[in-house]
């Protein structure tokens, strides 16, 4: 473990997490590694939850501020939000505690785009910042930080933190050294273009410079990522899947896509999955992937010859491709790029690329806006994540989803969603179970038929009388029947499903 930390300086500074927890203070902004279930730090959050609860028994404030890269882990945000040990957290989150706590107004979370997250804690728009909790798979001789399994907003904390603590974690394989692209904006008013024309394209260092005399601490780990098995594609998932195949399909009779030519983002979750298996047999070869999340089946593409090279910011894997990950990140380094998620997540390089971004979805309207987080409005799912940086400026942009959720208490097509992340201006494609509604040069009054094509068959008449309700109001540009327009939500409320009773 010694050479992990090659830094005589930073080795000194080698202590327990109960004993780093003295730099952690009641009110304090902190900024820590991970994304989506990789790279965060595994010691400090246990250690944090303590010291807060022994401040609440002893009629003490404890809490603080936390941002992540994305979403971590039970024993990153869930004990912090067990512990009461949040005031307020950004950008991301998908902890069911952190979850109940938010939905029940015990704690604060904002949702923002995950390409402006680090911009904004860089350029002060949160104060400043007091610590950066970082996991490392080694620090350099010259006391730089090689970041395990994500990049995250890493380098925009540990620039403006005023404290660093590493977590330095043997679990991580030492072979992910050359995995990573560190390159960041400069900050208003010296920005510059992006040099990355192509996915595959490395632009900056593999490892993040630090300041030395700011680490506080180092602690040592050796615990394993979050790492959630995916669930088997079902049947549903699998039709979904061979709709999207056919829409690209479509896109390269139309001379819009060739087969060389499918540059990927992709969320992560059953569907996109089951999108990658079909891939597989498809004709398309030579992908690349722009994205946010490595997952199982884009390894598999890598492995299988189809995929030349996966850009994103983190790695969402099952634990048997963990593993495969940890012995093989050598062979991996040629095909897969980890850079910090202001770079991953950039609209300048994803419009570049040319990409088709594929997002999951809670609902949908008849006129194309999207909700991707909340439920009836108010009950917050996940996040927004990088889901409006990928839609709004992607080639095409598409959300794939189950018709229905709830055993079929809830429609995903509604009249209008109670929450809307992406508008009608920025998705373009609706994909379910049921086929394809392509909204592209679509004005509203054409839009409804083709969302209601894709909606569960039971919700069809139920949607075809709202428009028909819409369709005798005053305005006819977009037509709604505000006294109507959320009906399937206040029946679902009232009732449990959106479906009309007899
Ligand atoms: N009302 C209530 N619940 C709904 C719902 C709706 N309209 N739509 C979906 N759900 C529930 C499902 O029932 C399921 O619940 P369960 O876990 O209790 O079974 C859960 O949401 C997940 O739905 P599922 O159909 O399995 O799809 P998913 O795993 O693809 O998740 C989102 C869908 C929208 C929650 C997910 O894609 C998400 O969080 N998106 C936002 C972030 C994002 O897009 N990230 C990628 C950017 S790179």
């Amino acid at each position: 473990m010694s050479d992990r930390i090659a830094n005589p300086q930073l080795r000194d500074k080698v202590m327990t997490a109960e004993e780093a927890v003295q730099f952690v203070n009641h009110g304090d902004k902190v900024g820590t590694s991970g994304f989506t279930g990789a790279g965060y730090p595994k010691a400090m959050p246990a250690a944090i939850a303590e010291k807060a609860k022994a401040a609440h028994e002893k009629g003490q404030d404890f809490s603080i501020d936390m941002y992540t890269g994305a979403s971590t882990a039970p024993e990153c945000d869930g004990v912090l939000a067990e512990a009461g040990a949040l005031r307020y957290r950004m950008p991301y989150q998908s902890d069911p505690t952190m979850r109940n706590k938010i939905n029940a107004g015990e704690m604060k979370f904002q949702d923002i785009h995950l390409s402006h997250s680090g911009m904004m804690v860089e350029e002060g728009f949160f104060g400043d910042v007091d610590l950066a909790i970082v996991e490392a798979v080694r620090i350099t001789e010259e006391g730089n930080i090689v970041p395990s399994s994500s990049v995250g907003n890493s380098v925009e904390f540990l620039n403006a933190a005023k404290k660093i603590i590493i977590e330095v974690n043997e679990w991580q394989s030492e072979e992910l050294e050359g995995m990573h692209d560190i390159w960041t904006v400069p900050p208003l008013p010296n920005r510059v273009p992006i040099p990355i024309t192509k996915c595959g394209d490395r632009i900056g260092k593999t490892y993040i410079e630090i300041d030395p005399e700011k680490v506080v601490a180092v602690v040592k780990t050796d615990a394993p990522d979050r790492n959630a098995p995916f669930k088997a594609p079902d049947e549903i998932s699998e039709q979904i899947a061979g709709n999207f195949l056919d829409f690209l399909e479509h896109e390269v009779k139309a001379g819009r896509l060739a087969y060389d030519g499918y540059v990927m983002q992709s969320g992560v979750g059953n569907v996109p999955n089951a999108v990658m298996s079909g891939l597989m047999e498809s004709k398309f070869e030579s992908i690349q992937a722009y994205t946010e999340v490595i997952q199982d089946g884009m390894v598999d593409l890598i492995d299988a010859g189809k995929m030349t090279v996966a850009s994103a910011t983190s790695f969402s894997l099952s634990p048997e491709y963990a593993d495969k990950m940890n012995t093989e990140a050598s062979r991996y380094r040629e095909s897969i790029i980890l850079r910090p998620q202001s770079i991953s997540n950039h609209p300048e390089v994803i419009r570049r690329t040319g990409l088709i971004a594929s997002n999951g979805m809670i609902e949908a309207d008849i006129y194309g806006n999207a909700n991707s987080t909340h439920i009836n409005g108010s009950r917050l799912m996940n996040a927004l994540g990088g889901s409006g940086d990928f839609t709004r400026n992607a080639y095409i942009s598409t959300f794939i989803s189950p018709s229905v959720a709830k055993d079929g208490a809830i429609s995903a097509i509604v009249p209008f969603a109670s929450h809307i992340d992406h508008n009608e201006h920025d998705a373009m494609v609706f994909i379910t179970e049921y086929g394809v509604a392509d909204l592209r040069g679509l004005a509203p009054r054409d839009r409804p038929a083709k969302m209601i094509s894709i909606a569960h068959p039971s919700y069809r008449p139920l949607l075809e009388e709202y428009v028909e309700l819409a369709s005798k109001c005053k305005y006819q540009a977009t037509p709604h029947d505000l006294r109507h327009a959320f009906d399937f939500h206040i029946r679902m409320e009232e009732t449990g499903t959106m479906m009309k009773g007899e």
